[in-house]
């Protein structure tokens, strides 16, 4: 168990969301895989969490300068929500972090049609201040708390860290990159004058933190390119975990039974499951693509195999990825229309939904094109009440941990994602059974408490190097 450190936490989604019901103001768990990833951190230190406020209700809350707030377990911690001028967060949001940033960093730059407007001025007039914002958040926090640790998250927040260290040279701050990273010909394609201030922010950090060594000599590289020459002591790796405690009891929750004994009463005899946003990096056209070659090819799995495919819409204000919608529809309609009820499509924000799912797979399937971590590959077998199998992405960064126990996928060839889904319902009980063993052994080896006591342990290691 680690000692109680006071923390600042930034990252663009705070751990909740307001809104309003019946005239009174509600709070909605926030969306997305790394507040999901970070919420327990409140549980174990005392944390003022700085986010944007996204709702109009946020925008009220952030009126009121910093809150307290409980989380499900009942810890205390603080919340700083930051009101942006919408036209500014429009910009920083939806033109320079999705889908510029997301998009090269996630190798999925078209360079016939992007950038499909001039990136200078939305970073000037949308990234940058967005990020001043932050920046000016976190120093008024750390007037109260000088010895605070600020822990940015995210590549929506890569220019703040320098901003901070210019008024507070003395300060621990740690940046971490919940996504993949390239190289410099990665890199190449934005403006040289963005991609240097990106490097600069996070080498202003005591600690740049990625998931995964790839990743991470991706970033050594890139920095090369630049003529950047980081202390690599600096750069650290270590995947990001999940609390299996949480899971198990979120898994055994009314909300979550519920849910269960629907799908139960309308499951194939195997199920193949996939839990994503609707998200172009997820590749979830492919993915129904493979299902339907897999259906074509063995007519005596037809009406024994089952896909439930439960995904999330996201970034809907964004062109591709409303494009992206329309494609997953229409390959969904052609799975339809050659195999009528063998798949299932929702989209909907329904996490019991999905946790229901987690315990029901026979067949994981995760082949993001190219995915920072993917946390589903490690909640779906923790809950697993199947000797569920995951096919997991070559790709995901997850897959440099779990690679032993999964069947991989090479996300692109969409015949032999096929492959390892027939492989995958071809593993007998006892293999699937050691293999979802091991991973759930390695989970919870390697849980969310190692990985913040990793960062916190980097931190410290680093910022007593810059005082030397
Ligand atoms: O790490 C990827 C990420 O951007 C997280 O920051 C977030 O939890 C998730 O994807 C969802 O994205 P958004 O906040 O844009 O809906």
């Amino acid at each position: 168990m680690q000692s109680r450190r006071k923390l600042i936490v930034v990252s663009n989604r705070g751990p909740i969301s307001y809104g309003r019901e019946g005239g009174q103001r509600i709070a909605k768990r926030g969306a997305g895989g790394l507040v999901t990833a970070l919420a327990p951190l409140v549980s174990h230190h005392d944390v003022t969490w700085i986010a944007s406020a996204i709702s109009d209700e946020d925008g009220a809350v952030a009126a009121s300068g910093t809150i307290e707030e409980t989380a499900r377990d009942g810890s205390r911690y603080r919340l700083r929500l930051v009101a942006h001028p919408p036209a500014a967060y429009d910009l920083y949001y939806n033109v320079i972090a999705n889908p510029a940033l997301w998009f090269v960093l996630h190798g999925l730059w078209e360079l016939k049609h992007d950038p499909g407007q001039d990136l200078g001025p939305a970073w000037d007039d949308g990234y940058v201040p967005v990020n001043r914002a932050f920046a000016d958040a976190v120093l008024e926090e750390l007037e109260h708390e000088p010895d605070a640790a600020v822990l940015f998250h995210d590549y929506h927040l890569y220019v703040a860290p320098a901003l901070v260290r210019a008024r507070r040279p003395d300060a621990a701050l740690a940046h971490f990159t919940h996504i993949p990273w390239v190289g410099p010909d990665g890199w190449s394609v934005l403006p040289e004058r963005i991609v240097r201030a990106i490097h600069e922010g996070l080498l202003a950090c005591d600690v740049a933190g990625f998931h995964t060594q790839r990743w991470r000599r991706a970033f050594l590289e890139s920095c090369a390119g630049l003529g950047l020459d980081p202390d690599e002591r600096r750069v650290t790796a270590h995947p990001i975990s999940i609390d299996p405690d949480e899971f198990d009891a979120l898994a055994r929750s009314e909300a979550v039974l519920a849910r269960e004994r629907e799908l139960e009463a309308d499951r194939p005899e195997r199920l193949i499951l996939r839990v994503d946003r609707t998200d172009p990096s997820k590749n979830v056209p492919r993915g129904l693509e493979a299902f339907a070659t897999l259906l074509e090819r063995r007519p005596d799995l037809r009406g024994r195999v089952g896909m439930l495919a439960l995904l999330d819409a996201s970034r809907q204000e964004i062109p591709e990825y409303v494009e992206e919608r329309r494609r997953i529809e229409a390959a969904s309609a052609a799975v339809e229309a050659g195999f009528p009820g063998a798949l299932t499509l929702r989209i909907a924000d329904d996490f019991p939904a999905s946790l229901a799912a987690y315990k029901q797979f026979d067949v994981l399937l995760v082949n993001a094109v190219m995915d920072g971590l993917n946390l589903v590959a490690k909640e779906a077998p923790v809950v697993n009440r199947r000797a569920g199998v995951v096919a997991l992405s070559v790709n995901a960064g997850a897959f440099e941990e779990l690679g032993d126990w999964v069947v991989p996928v090479d996300p692109l060839d969409v015949s032999a994602t096929a492959d390892a889904l027939e492989d995958a319902l071809a593993l007998g009980e006892g293999d699937r059974r050691a293999r979802q063993e091991a991973i759930r052994a390695h989970v919870r080896d390697h849980d969310l408490e190692e990985w913040i006591g990793a960062q916190l342990a980097d931190l410290d290691r680093a910022s007593s190097i810059r005082r030397r």
